[in-house]
């Protein structure tokens, strides 16, 4: 095949310092340095990168739930001028089948799906034929014309309807905590405390719908190497499994995915656009590009169905004496996806007494996957609203309820936090909403034809770091170039680790460009779970200093340069020179000092640990305080969330404009949580009726109003050496909670499912 494009490719890959931005190390709300890559187009994404030799695939998924392919004819569709093959379980070539193989670094305990791999039909939309043509249009019309015959089973895809089914989950489930030990005796404290209340809630599929759809463009060279532009958090995470599935060696492989257009968790397990891609792409010898439609974004994973049930007892001075908090969630026949929904809640409150539980049922879905803060949104979601029903049965307010029973220490381990300003985050935002003046009866506040409903909500999210390498080269001409196979998904990583990588040489932003994006660089994980800023930024902050070092001792070689006999304590890099800190007037350019000793450049490489010694007897954790303010008007059942204050305590906030972005985000999906996103199955053919942006409702302008984030300042150097936590998932954590218990105090009625949406606010 030809590369004659790349050249210009790999020009759009490269990040753009922000022109005119100066100075800018941690803390300043620089702009995104890969912002005029996106907005002027050079910025490529997965489906997006061209080449004068490639095949289109097009998926043909099933449409029964559950049974099995009797017969596919796919004679109509190879017959289509242009259609080069059509894969199917019959005719697919021969891949590894073992389990073990398909395992990626976040998959769930049990059995992963395996693409073509087999007759059997386990879930509505499942996969299985890839449609391989000249071009796309032709592919598509081909994949119409597949004919399959089924052997139908019957099936079952309702959580309600198998609650009964319910069992603990595989406790091989990696990177899943499960509950702590019940404390005391729950029950029987439940059953005496002089108030208590029962908080039943329901919240129904929710689909990522992130603007670019899942992609994957395999370029095969004449050698055999795939280079791969596949939408991901993770390159590197789907570099090796499909190093595994397909029994590939590292150097035959490269995955790229430097711009990514949101995922929210999609895209943290590979899918089956990318195993399709591959396998066309080694059967065929030729590149092959796999898009999925917007509804195909319906068919890989979902945020799972929950169910849950928080009783709570109180004292009548409003301090806690049970807490009980039960929590099943939908799963796949195959795998056991399991969220920390319970948890939150005993690690947010103390009490003598606690019964945490967390059951799943097997349902003949598609596994669900990961969706911004995944177990939180619902779980937090449960206890905020049962601590806002127990707060009217004491007859106290939501908030000095929540300071009544405050902890000190996590209630779950008794180990004390890492660091938490909670207690600042309700009294910041508390003040700046206005909270005193809320008459607390509900139906009290009123203003034409709109109730109006002022409600409050604590969120929370854990706060992590993980392992990860970075490189950092500092050129003679004053460029820093620093690079690692991280993601950024639209997060800000980019911007955020070119500051990171700025403040610690001392440097301009304007001379550092960071790399991501790409497999072979220096080891990452995926970007997930809030945690790639205090990784990533770790390992480059690391590798700086390394670097310094590196200066110093060429600088302290320098005759008459002012550096000789320092130590490094003595010396600080600003400006970008090397200088002494009692006598900032001695001080030498960094280019200077390579150049005096005839350099040209300096490299590093740097592993980043986390401080596991540290973090073990801490609870790492972000957190916040949302109040919001709701009007309804009953007549129609609508709800507008009018004002949302949140402050948000994660640590030192890197860049204020992009963190900011982040909990923006994040809250306007919480009003979608809240009001608007559910994807709805037809449990007599268990598929989704809802696939497409018309039908599955995201908020969009006229649904966000108001939205004011504060930040309340850690320096939390046990999550990582910069001081940052992260803020990816915490700004939706209770925005669903605030908003229902707005709604209560608006109207004086207690929606028990999420989307609150016009039909229950009117029936209720
Ligand atoms: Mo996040 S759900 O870990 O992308």
């Amino acid at each position: 095949m030809t590369r004659t494009t790349l050249e210009t490719i790999d020009e759009g890959q490269q990040p753009m310092a922000a022109p005119g931005t100066g100075q800018a190390g941690i803390g300043i709300p620089a702009r995104r340095v890969d912002g005029l890559a996106k907005v002027t187009g050079r910025a490529r994404y997965a489906a997006e990168h061209p080449s004068e030799d490639l095949l289109y695939g097009v998926v043909v998924n099933s449409t029964i739930a559950r049974g099995r392919i009797l017969s596919m004819d796919t004679g109509r569709a190879l017959a289509v001028p242009g259609v080069v093959d059509v894969l199917t379980h019959e005719n697919r070539p021969a891949h590894r089948a073992l389990d073990r193989y398909y395992k990626d670094m976040v998959a769930p305990a049990g059995s992963p799906f395996k693409p073509l791999h087999r007759d059997e039909i386990e879930c509505s939309g499942q996969p299985i034929a890839l449609v391989v043509a000249e071009s796309f249009e032709v592919a598509r019309y081909a994949a119409s014309l597949v004919q399959v015959r089924y052997d139908v089973w019957e099936h079952g895809t309702s959580l309600l309807e198998h609650l009964d089914e319910r069992h603990p989950p595989n406790p091989e489930k990696t990177g899943y905590t499960p509950p702590p030990p019940p404390k005391g005796d729950a029950d029987a404290a439940y059953a005496q405390a002089p108030v208590k209340t029962e908080t039943v809630c329901y919240s129904g599929v929710e689909h990522h719908n992130p603007m670019e759809m899942h992609a994957s463009t395999v370029w095969r060279d004449a050698r055999g190497h795939l280079l791969i532009h596949d939408k991901s958090q993770g390159s590197q995470n789907c570099r090796d499994t499909l190093m595994n599935v397909f029994g590939l060696p590292e150097r035959k492989i490269t995955v790229r995915n430097p711009f990514v257009g949101g995922a929210f968790g999609s895209g943290l397990r590979p899918q089956y656009q990318l195993f399709l891609a591959v396998m066309a792409a080694l059967k065929l010898e030729r590149s092959v590009r796999v898009v999925l439609t917007r509804q195909q974004m319906f068919t890989f994973g979902h945020r799972p169905e929950t169910w849950q049930r928080v009783r709570l007892a109180a004292e009548r001075d409003g301090r806690l004496r049970a807490l009980i908090h039960e929590a099943v969630t939908e799963t796949s026949r195959r795998e056991d996806y399991v969220e920390v929904v319970v948890n939150w809640s005993g690690q947010l409150y103390n009490a003598d007494n606690v019964r945490l539980e967390h059951q799943l049922v097997d349902l003949d879905v598609y596994t669900p996957i990961d969706m911004r803060a995944p177990g939180a949104a619902h779980g937090v979601h449960a206890i905020e609203v049962a601590m806002d029903e127990l707060s009217y049965a004491l007859g106290m307010d939501p908030l000095t309820l929540r300071l009544v029973n405050y902890a000190e220490k996590d209630g779950n381990t008794g180990l004390p936090f890492s660091s938490k300003e909670l207690r600042a985050c309700y009294d910041r935002a508390a003040e700046r909403f206005g909270w005193h003046r809320r008459l607390p009866a509900p139906r009290a506040m009123r203003q034409g034809n709109e109730l109006v409903g002022w409600g409050m909500a604590t969120g929370t999210w854990d706060a992590m770091q993980m392992q990860a390498r970075a490189s950092a080269t500092f050129h003679a001409d004053g460029r820093l170039e620093v690079t690692c196979a991280a993601s950024d998904i639209g997060t800000g990583t980019y911007t955020a680790i070119s500051q990171i990588a700025a403040e610690a040489m001392g440097l301009p932003l304007e001379q550092v460009i960071f790399r991501l994006g790409d497999s072979d660089l220096p080891k990452a994980p995926i970007e997930g779970g809030s945690s790639h800023v205090a990784t990533v930024g770790s390992a480059v902050d690391g590798a700086c200093e390394r670097l310094r070092r590196l200066i110093w001792r060429l600088a302290r070689e320098i005759r008459g340069g002012g550096m000789e006999g320092t130590s490094f304590n003595e010396v600080e890099f600003r400006d970008g020179t090397i200088r002494l800190r009692d006598d900032p007037a001695r001080a030498l350019p960094l280019p200077g000092v390579l150049r005096a000793r005839r350099k040209d450049k300096l490299a590093v490489r740097y592993l980043s640990e986390p401080n596991q010694k540290a973090q073990s007897a801490h609870t790492c954790a972000v957190h916040s305080a949302v109040f919001c303010e709701v009007r309804v008007d009953e007549a129609l059942g609508t709800v507008r969330v009018a004002r949302v204050v949140s402050a948000i305590a994660a640590g030192r906030i890197i860049n204020p404009m992009t963190a900011r972005s982040q909990i923006v985000g994040g809250i306007v999906w919480g009003i979608g949580q809240a009001l608007h996103e559910e994807t709805l199955t037809d449990h007599r053919l268990g598929r989704f009726m809802n696939h497409n942006l018309s039908e599955y409702h995201v908020p969009t302008n006229a649904d966000v109003h108001d939205i004011d984030v504060i930040f309340v300042e850690e320096d939390d150097r046990i999550v990582s050496r910069m001081g940052a936590k992260g803020v990816g998932e915490i700004g939706i954590v209770g925005v669903s909670a605030a908003i229902s218990n707005a709604i209560y105090h608006a109207t004086g009625k207690r929606l028990r499912s999420l989307p609150m949406t016009p039909d229950k606010v009117m029936a209720s």
